[in-house]
Parts: structure tokens; sequence; C-alpha cells
């Protein structure tokens, strides 16, 4: 049975749903040929198919919700014990657990979403790291969402969980922490077409009801200057997916989506996870300000020429930045720098995290230097797009920062570092 989410049909918001009333819910006989959920990923004959269920064609509702927290009289696997929110299989999200690593039982996505051993027929799901289904790269630290999670620095699920109940309607005490940023019922499946953003796979938390990116002012050509970075391997091909065209328009509008969250404060839970910006309220991580009055690589015009003319803390632009017609102001986004969900590169001494940042960007591999930086060198980061001389190797993020100003290199400087 395929059958469509309305609205006015089931309440969206605030509840937590018994298993008799998504029942009544879910099983209503609405047909629904093309509706959203049987073009989604979860919801086609491609998708959702738990193996310890029978008689439900792949896709179907029961492959997430048990209907009567039961199936045929009895719990089919994985068993909670209890009734879960949303009549889901399991319980959505272990909200004792305030930080990594998490177990397949800590997130019902995670119960799929694991390279072997969860319920989805056929094993497990593979999905890679952005960087290199989006960016090309070809050394995988991780293919499963669970590993990813359980890397170095990652998008702590108790505090996005917590975040988002406070500032967003549609999320509940017993939302799952991934659903802020994803809805399981619309999702498509980006990583099979990465340069076709109609696949998108999420939705701004602003706007659950909606995908994000699959419209084309909803894409990264809104910003009359945003120029994707190199595919890996390639300096005649971009981001997403190795394409020649180099608008934007393939790229969703990550900034828009990340800045729903992150034009706030975010608080953080995580011991030792301190900003590198001390006008940062403590516990908090900071307000991120990609406007014309804020950050460099945000809207903010830069100071100097591509070609690195001006004071002695300049340096050049590298390509395809530099490259004709070299544009006033680039805007970047989030992701051309860092990785939605976590990130393999390890913090080592120097600094309280590596803040989601990418293995690979620009189709430069972020190296470490020396013994005692492991695989993450700081500048090695800012030279996949510069290349400067007024410092060393590390210690670069004590001057730049998101917000950071009025630092100076070697002389007097008053302006923004970032
Ligand atoms: C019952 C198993 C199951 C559960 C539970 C599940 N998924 Fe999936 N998911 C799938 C399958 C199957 C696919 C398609 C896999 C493929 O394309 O290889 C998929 C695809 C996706 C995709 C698109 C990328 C891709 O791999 O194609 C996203 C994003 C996604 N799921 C997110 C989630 C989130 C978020 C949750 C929890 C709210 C979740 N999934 C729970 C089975 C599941
Ligand atoms: C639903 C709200 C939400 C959205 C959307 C969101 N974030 Fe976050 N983010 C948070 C919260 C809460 C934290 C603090 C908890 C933590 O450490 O992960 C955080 C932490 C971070 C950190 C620091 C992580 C660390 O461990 O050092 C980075 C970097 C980050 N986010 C980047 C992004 C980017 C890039 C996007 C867009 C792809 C994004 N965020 C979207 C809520 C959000
Ligand atoms: C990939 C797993 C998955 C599939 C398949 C799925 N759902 Fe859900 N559904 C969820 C999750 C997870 C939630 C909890 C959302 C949250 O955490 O806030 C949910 C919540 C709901 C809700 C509560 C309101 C909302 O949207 O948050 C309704 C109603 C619902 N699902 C109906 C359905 C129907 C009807 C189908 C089939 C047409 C279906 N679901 C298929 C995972 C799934
Ligand atoms: C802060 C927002 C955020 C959170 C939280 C988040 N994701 Fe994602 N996720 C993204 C973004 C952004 C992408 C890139 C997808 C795109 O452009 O379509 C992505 C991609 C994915 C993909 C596709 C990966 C591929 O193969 O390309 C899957 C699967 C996925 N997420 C599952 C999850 C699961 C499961 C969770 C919770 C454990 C989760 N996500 C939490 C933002 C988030
Ligand atoms: C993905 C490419 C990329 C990465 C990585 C990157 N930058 Fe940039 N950066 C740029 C671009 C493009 C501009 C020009 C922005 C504009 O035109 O407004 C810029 C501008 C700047 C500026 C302002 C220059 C001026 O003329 O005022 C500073 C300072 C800067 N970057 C420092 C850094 C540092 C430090 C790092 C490493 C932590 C870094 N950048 C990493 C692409 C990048
Ligand atoms: C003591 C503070 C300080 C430290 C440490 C520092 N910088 Fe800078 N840096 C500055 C100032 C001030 C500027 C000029 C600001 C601007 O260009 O907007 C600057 C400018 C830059 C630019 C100029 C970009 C352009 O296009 O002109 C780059 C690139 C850069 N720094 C990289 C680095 C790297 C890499 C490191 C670490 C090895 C580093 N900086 C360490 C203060 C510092
Ligand atoms: C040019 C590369 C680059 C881009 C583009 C970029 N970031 Fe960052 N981001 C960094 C670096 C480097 C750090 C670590 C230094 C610091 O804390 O700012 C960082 C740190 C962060 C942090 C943690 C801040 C803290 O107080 O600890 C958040 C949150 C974040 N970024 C979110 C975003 C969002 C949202 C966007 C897009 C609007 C974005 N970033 C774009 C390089 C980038």
């Amino acid at each position: 049975m395929k059958v469509e989410i309305k609205a006015g049909i089931c309440p969206g918001t605030a509840q937590i749903f018994s298993a008799l009333f998504l029942f009544c819910c879910i099983f209503m006989p609405i047909p629904a040929a093309a509706g959203p959920y049987t073009q989604s990923i979860h919801g086609n004959g491609a998708g959702v198919n738990r193996s310890t269920i029978s008689g439900y064609a792949a896709g179907n509702c029961s492959h997430c919700h048990d209907q009567h927290a039961s199936i045929d009289g009895e719990e089919p696997e994985p068993t909670s014990g209890s009734a879960s929110p949303f009549a889901l299989f399991s319980d959505n999200f272990n909200d004792a657990i305030e930080m990594a690593p998490y177990a397949m039982a800590d997130n019902f996505c995670f119960y799929c979403h694991i390279a072997a051993g969860g319920v989805q027929s056929g094993g497990g799901i593979t999905n890679y790291q952005f960087h290199v289904t989006f960016g090309g790269y070809t050394t995988n630290a991780v293919t499963d969402i669970l590993g990813a999670f359980n890397l170095d620095s990652y998008h702590n699920l108790y505090d996005i969980q917590n975040f988002a109940q406070d500032k967003f309607s549609f999320f509940t005490p017993v939302s799952n922490p991934c659903v802020a940023c994803h809805n399981p019922h619309l999702l498509k499946n980006h990583k099979d077409h990465p340069a076709d953003p109609t696949y998108t796979t999420i939705s701004r938390p602003t706007d659950h009801g909606e995908l994000w990116g699959d419209e084309a002012d909803e894409r990264m050509s809104n910003y009359t200057s945003y120029r994707p970075p190199y595919y890996y391997n390639s300096t005649t091909t971009y981001e997403p997916g190795g394409v020649a065209l180099h608008d934007g328009s393939l790229t969703t509008d990550y900034n828009a989506f990340c800045l729903d969250c992150h034009q706030f404060e975010v608080p953080v839970t995580t011991v030792g996870l301190a900003s590198m910006n001390p006008n940062t309220s403590a516990g908090h991580l900071t307000a991120i300000d990609w406007s014309a009055g804020g950050d460099m690589h945000g809207q903010r015009a830069r100071l100097f020429d591509v070609g690195g003319a001006g004071s002695g803390c300049t340096g050049t632009i590298i390509a395809p930045y530099n490259a004709a017609p070299v544009k006033s102001n680039y805007v970047l986004s989030c992701l051309d720098c860092h990785d939605p969900h976590a990130s393999v590169l390890h913090s080592g001494a120097n600094r309280p995290s590596t803040y989601l940042l990418r293995k690979e960007i620009n189709n430069n591999k972020v190296d470490g230097c020396g013994p005692s930086v492991d695989n993450f060198c700081e500048s090695d980061l800012c030279f996949s797009c510069h290349t400067n001389s007024h410092a060393g190797a590390q210690g670069c993020f004590n001057c730049h920062y998101h917000g950071g100003v009025n630092i100076n290199c070697a002389g007097p400087w008053v302006g923004p570092n970032f």
C-alpha cells in the first residue's frame, strides 16, 4: 500500500504519537500514486525494507513504523520493549548519550545506516562523507553514517536535539536529531546524482515540510559570485560531482540551511569544546555572520587583490578563484570547508576541535606537518585556496576564526581576519 502524507489528515506538530493514533493516521487508505513520499528514496522500491518483517513491499511505512507496536500480535525485531515515540520500530534517540561514541541502538536511523549488522534487508547501507560523494576524494575513512558520527569531531546529536527543540516548532522533545536536517518522508538519493540537486536530502529546520535545494532559487547561484571548488584530481571540473559548469546552479544553498541554526550562538555540552573566539559566550559556539557586514568568506568584500598586492599580511588566492573573470567578492559555501556530519581530521594539541573540517578541499588533501600534528596542519587547510608568507605552519586559527577582527599580523591591523 502506498499512501501520501497529507496535511489535515495527520496532525504534524508537537505530539507523541501513540501506536493506535499512528495506525489511524498511516493506514487510512489514501491513494497516492505519485505523492512526495513515493518519490522519496525511502518510499520507493529501492527504499526501506526491514528484514525482520514480511508481507510489506519495499518502501512501505511499516518498515519504519510498527502499526500497533506489533505486527500480527508480536513485536518484530528490533524490540524496544515498549511503544516507541511515533510508533517507530525502536526508540528515536537515546538522549542519555550526551556525546559519542554512539552505538546502533542509540538512534533509530543507525539501524539501517550502518555498514553491516543493520536491519535493512540485503545488508548495510554505504554512505560516504560529503567531500567524497560531492568532492570526489578517493580515500574513505568511514563508509557509513554511524561511523561518521563516531569520528574526531561530529555534529553532537544531543546538542542538536536540545537546540532544535528550543528553536523549531515541528521538533518535539522526542524527535530525532537527524530529523532537524532531514525529513525522512521526503529525502532523495543525492549520492547517486551528486550534480542534480533536485535529488537533495535536506530540509531546512525552518521549513521542515519541504525539501531544500530542489528549486532553482535554493542554490548557490543566488550569490552573484559563488565559484565552486575544483573536484578532486582535476583542474577542469568542479563540485558537485565533477562537472564543467561552475556557476553555483548545481550546488544547494547550504549557507541558508546551516544559518537557520548557526546565525545563533549554539550551545555545546562536549567537554573541552571551547570556541576559538574569545567574544563568544561560554559554553557556546560563535554565531556565524555571513552578511556583507560579517566574514570575508561570506558576503563581505575582501580588501586585497587575489594576486597578493596589499599590506604585509597578504597572500594570493589561488585557482579557481584567480581565474578570469576574477570576482571582487567571492561568497563561499559552508560545505566548501566543512563536512555536514563530521571530520576525519585529528585535533591534536593545537586546538579544541577539528570543527567538521573537510579532509579534501579544492583539490587539496589537507595534510599534517610534523609528528606532533598528526594528519591536520592548519596552514595546509588555508593553502587549499591561498598562499601566504607571514606565519609558520600552525596557530593560524588563533587569529583567523569566524567573527575574528582586529588581530594584528606584523603591524597595526583594523578589520576582519576571516
Ligand atoms: C528501515 C531502514 C532505514 C531506516 C530506519 C532509515 N533509512 Fe535512510 N535509507 C534507507 C535505504 C534502503 C536508503 C536507500 C539506500 C541507497 O540508496 O543505497 C536510504 C537512503 C537515505 C538517504 C539518501 C542517501 C542514500 O543513501 O541514498 C538519506 C539522507 C537517509 N536515508 C536518511 C535517513 C535518516 C535521517 C533516517 C532516520 C530518520 C533514516 N534514513 C532511516 C533505509 C533506511
Ligand atoms: C539544527 C541546527 C543545526 C544545523 C542546521 C546545523 N548545525 Fe552545526 N551545530 C549545531 C549545534 C547545536 C552544534 C553544537 C554541538 C556540536 O558540537 O556539534 C553545532 C556544531 C557545529 C560545528 C562545530 C562542531 C565541533 O565539534 O567543533 C560546526 C563546524 C558546524 N556546526 C557546522 C555546521 C554546518 C557547516 C552546517 C550546515 C551544513 C550546520 N552546522 C548546520 C546545530 C546545527
Ligand atoms: C525511513 C523511516 C520512515 C518511513 C519509511 C516512514 N516514516 Fe514516518 N516517521 C519517521 C520518523 C523517524 C519519524 C519521527 C520524526 C521526528 O523525529 O520528529 C516519523 C514520524 C511520522 C509521523 C509524525 C509526524 C511527522 O511527520 O513527524 C507521521 C504521521 C508519519 N511518520 C507517517 C508516516 C507514513 C504515513 C509513512 C508511509 C507513507 C511513513 N511515516 C514512513 C520515519 C519514517
Ligand atoms: C546539521 C544537519 C545534519 C544533521 C544533524 C544530519 N545530517 Fe545527514 N546530511 C546533511 C547534509 C547537509 C547532507 C548533504 C546532503 C545533500 O546535499 O543532499 C547530509 C547527507 C546525509 C546522507 C547522504 C550521504 C551520502 O551518501 O551522500 C545520509 C544517509 C544522512 N545525511 C543521514 C543522516 C543521519 C542518519 C543523521 C543522524 C545520525 C544525519 N544525517 C544528521 C546534514 C545533516
Ligand atoms: C575553499 C577556499 C578557501 C579556503 C579553504 C580558505 N579561504 Fe580564505 N578566502 C577564499 C576566497 C575565495 C577569499 C576571497 C573572498 C572575497 O572575495 O570576498 C578569501 C579571503 C580571505 C581573507 C580576506 C582577504 C582580503 O583580501 O581581505 C582572509 C584573511 C582569508 N581568506 C584567510 C583564510 C585563512 C586563514 C584560511 C585557513 C584557515 C582560509 N582563508 C581558507 C577562499 C578560501
Ligand atoms: C598573529 C595573528 C595572525 C596569525 C597567527 C596568522 N595570521 Fe594570517 N593574517 C593576519 C592578518 C592581520 C591578516 C590580514 C587580514 C586580511 O587580509 O583580511 C592576515 C592575512 C592572511 C591571509 C591573507 C589572505 C589574502 O588574500 O590576502 C592568509 C591567506 C593568511 N593570513 C593565512 C595565514 C595562515 C596560513 C596562518 C598560519 C600559518 C596565519 N595566517 C596566521 C594575522 C595572522
Ligand atoms: C574558508 C573555510 C570555511 C568556510 C567557508 C566556513 N567555515 Fe566554519 N570554520 C572554519 C574554520 C577554519 C573553523 C575553525 C576556526 C573557528 O573556530 O572559526 C571553523 C569553525 C566553525 C564553527 C565553530 C565556531 C566556534 O566558535 O568554535 C562553526 C559553528 C562553523 N565553522 C560554521 C560554519 C558555517 C555555518 C559556515 C557557512 C555559513 C561556515 N562555517 C563556513 C572554516 C570555514
